[in-house]
């Protein structure tokens, strides 16, 4: 799939709109993530408001089978948990990832959400990943390399004693959830495809307090770490602009 780029202020329009609406969704969930709680609550919280308050639709459900609207990864989990039964407790870490489509363009962003106060090292992945993807998303301008930013997060992550997940990555986004290029959060720098403005993608790196391989669960979408380590992710969707970048989906605090 080539690389899209939108040029047209409609089109940068329409994404700028659906990222809006996906951080959104993320302001108004946060004050529901307390002790108690299930995940399978937060997704129809998040179902209800997206479809009836924000008239969009929720991406993740029924894409390629999933089936919830947003994605709820607890403690060891990764990335792509099912929302479900199990109540979260204090001292959780928990990263709710939100897709809404509007008007056929995506918006994809992702935060950790502390449960009570989190443990020493559950506060520490979440803020090492959460100033990973910062840097990451600091080096996006036109002319900047994929590879120099995979390398930026990488050498940061890796110096915190942490590890990046190398199996997922972040992503074009656009009229697909998923297009061209593959942005990896690891790298070498001077490689990998040069940025243009109009190209839209995310950064969403995913942070291991232990090592960085991880496993597949039998229900095939929820992937945890394997040593059970504690595993952070923060998600952004990104304009390249003509002089540097755009934050598509910035909250109501406008901090990144
Ligand atoms: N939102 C995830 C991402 O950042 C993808 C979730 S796919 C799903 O790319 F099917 F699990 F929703
Ligand atoms: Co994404
Ligand atoms: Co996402």
């Amino acid at each position: 799939m080539p690389v899209t780029i939108k040029k047209t202020a409609a089109e940068r329009d329409g994404m700028r709109e659906a990222g809006r609406l996906a951080a959104q969704v993320l302001d108004m969930i946060g004050e529901h993530v307390q002790p108690g709680v299930s995940t399978e609550e937060l997704d129809s919280i998040c179902h209800r408001y997206i479809t009836k308050t924000l008239e969009a639709v929720p991406a993740p459900l029924n894409y390629r089978g999933f089936p919830k609207s947003i994605c709820t990864s607890v403690n060891h989990v990764v990335c792509h948990g099912i929302p479900g039964e199990r109540k979260l407790k204090k001292g959780d870490i928990v990263n709710i990832d939100i897709t809404v489509i509007k008007d056929g363009w995506h918006g994809d962003t992702s935060r950790m959400f502390y449960v009570g106060e989190p443990t020493v090292i559950g506060r520490r992945v979440s803020e090492v990943a959460h100033e990973a993807m910062r840097i990451g998303i600091d080096m996006v301008a036109p002319g900047v390399r994929l590879g120099d930013i995979g390398h930026a997060i990488q050498a940061w992550v890796e110096a915190q004693n942490c590890a990046v997940v190398r199996e997922y990555c972040g992503h074009g986004i656009g009229r697909e959830f998923h297009e061209d290029p593959q942005v990896l959060h690891y790298g070498k720098p001077g490689t990998g495809l040069e940025l243009l403005p109009g190209m839209t993608f995310t950064i969403e790196p995913m942070v291991n307090a232990g090592k960085r391989q991880v496993r597949l669960l039998p229900d095939n979408w929820t992937v945890v770490t394997k040593d059970h380590s504690l595993s952070a992710q923060w998600e952004h969707t990104i304009l390249v602009t003509e002089d540097g970048h755009e934050v598509l989906t910035l909250g109501a605090s406008g901090q990144v």
